[in-house]
């Protein structure tokens, strides 16, 4: 496993792999990040991962100097993984001096994360069309976690026509059905316990949907209340969407995604599922 610094190495390492999967990440890894690594192993025989905790995509108040970090752990995990490529850049390999650029993906990034964090995904897809164009991968492997961010960088890879393909992997959960996440660090033993509410509203909307409901104010309902039920959460958002457009759904459903955020003491936690897809990790 090569571990590089500069735009320039990762070019030439990069020049000496065939097919190449290539997973963006801001370290700290758990399994959910190693199981995008290992499908894109399988998939494409060669896989490179980035390590960069992206400060444009994080607001004023939020936890960037905070956010966990562990790159000799992720590294270990890495070469256990059998991953070829690793970009550890500094940020000036990032963003060199003189740096200008943003991108900005319209639309469907008015809603949802995009409303509640102002700039995050302009944060978002600048950095990964620099990773992309830096790397230059023929498959980029995201989680469904952040379903929004999977649906952004969809449509960012195909306007920019910066890779062939992106693959959504679905979310790893721990046994309890919490979404895994970095964040999940931030939560003390109780909020820990508390957190397993998210999948426990998603999977009552799942369980609604499949005996047959197809309204969507009902369903957004059905998950909302097991939220409600928990003195602990704080709700930042319910969504029951479409899920190309992520525009808000009405009346009787087909496709729907469910989304939420929540406050759980100091982290705010995301999770999804799409109602009219199997999801087996959820249950
Ligand atoms: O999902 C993440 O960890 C980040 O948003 C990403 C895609 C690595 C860009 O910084």
């Amino acid at each position: 496993m090569k571990v590089v610094t500069t735009r320039a190495e990762v070019r030439e390492e990069r020049a000496r792999l065939g097919r190449l999967g290539f997973v963006p990440t801001m370290g700290y890894l758990h399994d959910g990040h190693l199981s995008l690594v290992r499908r894109a192993k399988e998939e494409c025989g060669h896989v490179a991962v980035s390590i960069f905790v992206n400060p444009t995509q994080f607001g004023p108040g939020e936890d960037l100097a905070s956010y966990p970090r562990d790159p000799e752990r992720d590294l270990a995990l890495l070469e256990e993984a059998g991953v070829d490529l690793v970009w550890l850049p500094q940020p000036g390999d990032v963003y060199p001096s003189g740096f200008a650029t943003t991108v900005e993906v319209d639309g469907v990034t008015d809603v949802l994360e995009g409303a509640s964090r102002p700039g995050h995904f302009a944060g978002v897809a600048t950095v990964v069309s620099v990773l992309l164009g830096v790397v230059r991968p023929d498959v980029l492997f995201v989680g469904q976690k952040d379903l929004q961010q999977s649906v952004v960088l969809r449509r960012l890879a195909a306007d920019l026509a910066l890779v062939d393909e992106v693959v959504v992997c679905p979310t790893g959960r721990e046994a309890d059905g919490l979404a895994r996440s970095s964040r999940n660090a931030y939560l003390d033993a109780e909020d820990r316990q508390a957190a397993t509410v998210l999948s426990r509203a998603l999977r009552a909307g799942r369980a609604a949907y499949d005996a047959g409901e197809r309204d969507a104010e009902t369903l957004r309902r059905t998950i909302r209340e097991v939220v409600e039920g928990d003195p602990r959460a704080e709700i930042d958002y319910v969504s029951l969407a479409d899920p190309e457009t992520l525009v808000e759904l009405d009346g009787p459903v087909d496709k729907a995604a469910a989304s939420l955020a929540v406050r759980i003491g100091r982290p705010r936690l995301l999770d999804n599922t799409l109602l009219h897809e199997a999801d087996p990790g959820l249950g």
